[in-house]
């Protein structure tokens, strides 16, 4: 029979003890795998604007969004997170039908806009565009006047019959866009001669003159320097009082200071959604703390 030696033993504890105290967790936040369909916090809201269930999204057999589930609430500012090519831009033009434009992608599940499937073929994709708007990452004006850039929605949706009424939506919607006072002495300059920065809430101010609903931006400031993008935040906080705002962004500090909501999305699963404080400060998925802590991105 063979008895250790108790200082021995002592020495092999203590080595233990010490490699686990610095153990390095080599995992690959990556590697962790999430169960589809499942997405831990708040991901469902009281008075949804959006009820949006069991949403895929295939690129031919490339299964892109992973059976996704999401309320977006009335007139609450949404933030999309998550490292490149997740799926946040696809998820977001699931919302007013842009994906129709690609002929590969084929959308799935049910997706509700104040009740109503928005996929249901005999609802007008064009009459969807009016309610849902959307603002690009960027500034794309048309090569025409300011004046006709605003004015280009409220004409085709035949929302203004005379001239006194289209110049109050121009303006109107100028001023929301934080844009009249730049813009009212060269209304009718090209608005391809504007800053980034203008252009940008040029296109905000076309894409509110039509009164939609709801305004989807996809990184509407990373192609804008840090004034033109505060102002551009400052304009998503004033119109988050008319609208609901679904707003993919590829800043983290962007998403804390502009929405209510955060959804941090990963590999076309929806990982997690809560109160955007909560996501900062609190997440409740390893992967979100993994994310916004910046072991990976
Ligand atoms: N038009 C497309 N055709 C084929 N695959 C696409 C297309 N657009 C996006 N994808 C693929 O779908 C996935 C999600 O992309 P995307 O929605 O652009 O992500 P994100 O906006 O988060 O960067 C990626 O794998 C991307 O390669
Ligand atoms: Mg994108």
């Amino acid at each position: 029979m063979t008895t250790m030696n108790p200082s021995i033993a002592a020495d092999e504890l203590a080595l233990q003890e010490h490699e686990q105290e610095h153990a390095v967790d080599k995992s690959n936040p990556q590697d962790t795998i999430i169960e589809d369909g499942k997405t831990v916090g708040a991901p469902f809201a009281d008075d949804p604007k959006y009820k949006l269930r069991n949403v895929e999204v295939f690129y031919d057999d490339a299964r892109a969004i992973k059976n996704i589930s999401l309320d977006i609430g009335r007139n609450e500012v949404i933030s999309f997170i998550g490292p490149s090519g997740c799926g946040k831009s696809t998820f977001l033009r699931c919302l007013n039908r842009m994906n129709d434009s690609i002929d590969i992608c084929r959308v799935k599940g049910e997706l509700l806009l104040d009740g109503e499937d928005i996929y249901r073929s005999k609802n007008d994709v064009v009459e969807l565009r009016a309610r849902v708007g959307m603002v690009f990452q960027k500034p794309n004006p048309f090569p025409k006047s300011i004046y006709d850039n605003v004015a280009y929605g409220p004409r085709i949706h035949g929302l203004a019959n005379r001239k006194a009424d289209l110049d109050e939506i121009v303006e109107s919607s100028l001023r929301k866009a934080g844009l009249w006072n730049e813009a009212k002495d060269r209304l009718h300059g090209m608005a391809t001669g504007m800053s980034g920065g203008q252009q940008q809430r040029l296109c905000i101010a076309r894409a509110i003159a039509v009164s939609p609903e709801v305004i989807l931006m996809d990184e509407p400031c990373s192609a804008l320097d840090p004034i033109a993008t505060a102002k551009v935040e400052e304009l998503i906080a004033e119109m988050s009082e008319s609208f609901t705002i679904v707003i993919v962004t590829h800043s983290m500090q962007q998403a804390a200071r502009v929405s209510n909501r955060t959804a941090f999305f990963h590999l076309g699963h929806l990982v997690e959604v809560n109160e955007t404080t909560k996501v900062f400060t609190a997440p409740e998925h390893q992967l979100t703390e993994s994310y916004i802590t910046g072991r990976f991105g």
